[in-house]
């Protein structure tokens, strides 16, 4: 038996038979591979950072809510209209599309009273669930929309007349076309007329059901088995035209997009998996067999994994479609996280449409093992497929065999696609990779736009939105990812729960629980120079040079194009040159920058911001570097701390953004902020106060930042060439923001541009710290280390764990490796196989356990999308509900590589180095070693 890894599991492409999972060791090695996973992949990983930040604060978005109404969830654009649609709790509003906080209409819609008494008779919260959230909105014709709500966990169906904004009050049965809880994934699309669902059948959610509702035929729906649907979380559903140029006479497709609880994998609780099924819009269902049920429906795994790193993202959240003119150029977005969501990773992958084509049409099919084959639950079937294929659609050449529809189909095919609707074969992911990583967030939905760029190129630019209510904006050139930016779209930290884009509009929208807010595609206008505005990297974005600034490509004429600045690789070097700024009207600022006045001994404090996240902060005094070991200097991200001003402090500090471009290998440096400390000898002088407000008088740090060029004071020979050669004019007055940081008593800031303080507070002298001797001020610049937190983190998280399993071992919940374990805590030094008949007597008692308690798990509403466990409660679940079904005791088979008990191990989840590091556990069980 091939040892295998659980990501081996995930993403192999089908050499072997399904691997299982279910060896007893493996939920311990598990845990450890996932413990070394997120240690691994939060510290190591490939993961993207947003470039620049906006706050909410700092963009003027468009918003839409109404007081006492929530839950702005469904969202649908009108094509031709100037409408966005919104379904909110217990209201439709018809909104401007061009600017949400216009309503043109509302339309209220409330569950009925006897509804809401039966729904709290059986148990449902009166404030929570008896209540009307509208889930479907969808365009039935030019006049009228197909209108859906949970309506009080018994969902209801009626048309909205579109002239007068009114239902009309004869509500139909909305069963298998909406969901009864609000809380339950569900997704929905209407084709020709026809809603096609993915919800719940029934009052507990239990039931789920892939179905087409139309007015004129017999509701069409998934066989009720849990190898069609077992515990979905349904997350999109969208139509692919097969168009004109299809010579095959192939039918349209319908494509559900879900996470499921694997059938195929045996694992130590719910393994996730993410999937896309497919049905075909002819489909009527089979004359004997598969009555009134889906002939096509067939599933098949999305693959969405860190191959290097045996990472594996499982659970799918939100799919977008782009579709391109040619069905070949249509490419499918998810949002993926991993099951074991404190890893805190969230990736985009992206299929492409041919390769789903080729899965569906090509793919083999898997099969419930037989009892010989009992180590494995599904494995692939290798036998003969019926003809015409199981779960094909109707094409010419089934027609030719005068099988027009899936009436005709014979039962053999039928009921080959009953038994076999899961295809071996998974979806891979474009380049076999995320193309999108960050950390830190959870992506819960997203749209793409595709634009061409200046440099005649199209880009597809993601829009992901999280549960925190960001957005993030990203592209990716050659291969590399860039977040251009992310935005807190949401006032609240609240999960984006919609997602809309409009390119005619050139806007997104997005619901939440408690409004809608509009957002422009790009923010060019915020940036102030040509430098940010080509290194943001935005394909919306171009610098243009005679208006001096930064412009959306899609709203300048054509003709203009071609003088606008664009580069993509982020090359900051076709900007124009600077031209060296006049020293005029400067007299009151010395040469060397803003004049910060100290007395001896206390500290200072000097302002500067990065102007993105990318860009580090580096100051130099008197032109070579600073570094913070040489001095009692501290630098952080917003300012330059001096601790105990002492007289060889004085000098000119400079402030410098040195921002990398990995696609150039280069660094972008450019100069922020100057100051020229001096002290202030006691007695301070009575005229100084006001020439230091004169100094700092707000029109004059406007035209002229304080660091310009000025007559000299001190040794004028500085390089104020090289530092104003390097600025463009509106850098100087938009980039550089005195923005005094968070006032402490200890700290002297200079004064804000808008309202200067007539005399910095002078600090007290900083008491009894000693000053080190002056080091080499050339060292090597200090880099952030925002990682150590993290690790930190992780560290506790993994003792915690130790303790947890120490515990579990303790009590004999675990079998095999604690078994070992506490022999070697307890002294007795019993090879493996001596624990052969105690362990399987562990497993087994485990086993009584599990049956037990699957009994509980079987009558339990499917949870949403199973999203996070932590490590303890998965270790919870290994003890509780055991292995899920045939559990294998002490077989001596290993599946998971690296994690067996013996030396057969290759990789180490840890970078523990054994020898040098003995820690007790690991030397007990050796499963590191
Ligand atoms: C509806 O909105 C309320 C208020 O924000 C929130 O507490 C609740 O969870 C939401 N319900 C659903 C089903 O989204
Ligand atoms: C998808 O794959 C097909 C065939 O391999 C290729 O021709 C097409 O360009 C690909 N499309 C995209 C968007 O990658
Ligand atoms: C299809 O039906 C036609 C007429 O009913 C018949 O002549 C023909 O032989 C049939 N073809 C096949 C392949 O069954
Ligand atoms: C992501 O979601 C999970 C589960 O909802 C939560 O535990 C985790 O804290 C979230 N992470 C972030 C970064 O928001
Ligand atoms: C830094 O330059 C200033 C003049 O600009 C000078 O007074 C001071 O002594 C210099 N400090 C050091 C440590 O070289
Ligand atoms: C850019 O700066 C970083 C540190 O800030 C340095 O490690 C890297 O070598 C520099 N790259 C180039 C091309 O100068």
């Amino acid at each position: 038996m091939n040892q295998y890894s659980l990501a081996d599991a995930m993403t192999d492409k089908g050499n072997f038979t399904v691997p299982k999972l279910s060896e007893s060791n493996m939920g311990f090695g598990v845990l450890g591979v996932f413990l070394g996973l997120l240690l691994e992949v939060s510290t190591h990983g490939p993961h993207a950072v947003p470039r620049t930040s906006w706050r909410h604060q700092d963009l003027d978005l468009m918003e839409f809510s109404e007081p006492g109404i929530f839950n702005y969830s469904t969202l649908l654009l009108s094509e031709q209209g100037d409408a966005l649609y919104v379904g909110a709790r217990e209201a439709v509003f018809e909104l401007s599309k061009t600017n949400v906080t216009v309503r043109n209409n509302k339309v209220q819609w409330t569950a009925a009273e006897d509804y809401v008494h039966m729904c709290t008779q059986k148990g449902k919260s009166k404030e929570r669930d008896c209540l009307n959230y509208i889930r479907v909105l969808q365009v039935v014709d030019s006049k009228r929309l197909y209108v859906c709500g949970t309506h009080a966990f018994q969902p209801q169906c009626d048309y909205l007349n579109l002239t007068d904004f009114s239902l009309t009050g004869r509500p139909e049965d909305g069963r298998a076309k909406c969901s009864f809880d609000p809380s339950q994934s569900f997704t929905t699309v209407m084709v020709d007329g026809e809603l096609y669902s993915g919800t719940s059948f029934n009052f507990l959610g239990s039931e789920p059901i892939i179905s087409r509702y139309s007015p004129f035929q017999l509701l069409l729906r998934t066989e009720y088995s849990t190898s069609w649907l077992n515990e979905p979380s349904f997350v999109f559903a969208d139509v692919i035209h097969e168009g004109q140029n299809r010579v095959e006479g192939e039918d349209d497709k319908i494509y559900f997009f879900f996470t499921e609880v694997s059938v195929e994998y045996e694992f130590f609780g719910k393994l996730l998996i993410p999937r896309v099924a497919r049905v075909c819009k002819g489909d009527l269902g089979g004359q004997r067999t598969l009555q009134k049920k889906w002939t096509s429906f067939l599933k098949a795994k999305l693959v969405c994994s860190m191959p290097e790193l045996n990472f594996v993202f499982n659970v799918v959240h939100d799919v977008f479609i782009l579709k391109g003119e040619d069905w070949r150029d249509t490419v499918i977005y998810g949002v993926f996280t991993s099951q074991w969501g404190n890893v805190g990773l969230s990736a985009v992958c992206a299929y492409n449409m041919t390769a789903v084509e080729d899965v569906f049409s090509r793919g083999k099919y898997m099969q419930k093992a037989t009892v010989e084959q009992s180590h494995t639950k599904w494995v692939r079937y290798n036998g003969m497929t019926p003809s015409p294929r199981p779960g094909a659609c109707i094409n010419n050449a089934m027609r030719r065999q005068n099988i027009s529809n899936s009436l005709h189909l014979p039962d053999k095919t039928l009921q080959f696609v009953k038994d076999h609707p899961l295809l071996e074969d998974p979806v891979q992911p474009i380049g076999n990779r995320p193309r999108l990583i960050t950390k830190d967030v959870n992506y819960t939905q997203i749209v793409v736009e595709r634009v061409r760029a200046l440099d005649g190129r199209i880009y597809d630019v993601m829009f992901t939105g999280t549960d925190k209510g960001v957005l993030h904006k990203s592209v990716v050139f050659e291969g590399e990812v860039h977040i251009v930016e992310e935005i807190q779209l949401l006032k609240s930290s609240e999960s984006i729960k919609n997602l809309l884009l409009s390119s005619q509009t050139r806007s997104l929208y997005a619901g939440s629980d408690s409004a809608v807010v509009q957002s422009p595609t790009a923010f060019c206008g915020k940036y102030p120079s040509c430098m940010d505005c080509v290194l943001a990297r935005d394909p919306y974005c171009a610098w243009d040079p005679q208006t001096t600034a930064c412009v959306n490509i899609f709203e300048t004429p054509i003709q203009q194009h071609r003088m606008l600045i664009q580069s993509l690789d982020g090359d900051a070097d076709k900007c124009p040159s600077v031209p060296l700024i006049p020293p005029k009207a400067a007299p009151r600022s010395t040469r060397e920058g803003q004049r910060v006045v100290v007395k001896p001994g206390s500290s200072a404090e000097l302002p500067c911001t990065a102007p993105s996240n990318l860009a580090q902060l580096r100051w130099t005094f008197n032109d070579s570097a600073l570094t913070e070991a040489s001095r009692f200097h501290l630098v952080g991200e917003s300012a330059l701390l001096i601790y105990s001003v002492a007289p060889e402090d004085q000098g000119v500090y400079k402030c410098w953004s040195v921002e990398p471009v990995a696609a150039l290998g280069k660094n972008f440096s450019r100069p922020l902020a100057a100051y020229a400390l001096e002290l202030d000898v006691p007695p301070p002088p009575p005229p100084l106060p006001r020439q230091w407000a004169e100094d700092l008088a707000p029109t004059d740090l406007e035209q002229e930042p304080a660091y310009s060029a000025g007559p000299a004071e001190g040794n004028g020979k500085t390089d104020v060439a090289l530092l104003t050669s390097a600025l463009a004019p509106s850098t100087l007055t938009s980039t550089v923001r005195f923005t005094p940081p968070p006032q402490t008593d200890t700290s002297l800031t200079p004064p804000s541009g808008s309202s200067a303080p007539l005399r910095p507070p002078l600090a007290p002298p900083v008491a009894a710290v000693p000053r080190p001797d002056g080091g080499d001020p050339s060292a090597e610049y200090l880099q952030r280390g925002n990682s150590a937190a993290l690790l930190a983190l992780f560290i506790l998280f993994f003792l915690l764990f130790l303790a947890a399993l120490a515990y579990n071992c303790y009590k004999q919940y675990l079998p095999a490796p604690c078994l070992r374990l506490r022999a070697a805590l307890l002294g007795s030094h019993k090879s493996a196989q001596h624990h052969q008949q105690p362990e399987y007597r562990a497993c087994e008692s485990g086993l009584m356990e599990a049956s037990a308690s699957e009994k509980v798990h079987m009558t339990e509403v499917p949870t949403q999308n199973g999203g996070s466990q932590t490590t303890v409660q998965n270790l919870r679940a290994l003890r509780d509900t055991g292995y899920e079904t045939e559990p294998e005791c002490g077989n001596g088979q290993v599946a998971s590589h690296g994690f067996g008990d013996d030396s057969s191990s290759q990789e180490k989840p840890f970078d523990v180095d054994c020898e040098s590091q003995p820690i007790q556990f690991a030397d007990a069980d050796e499963p590191y070693c």
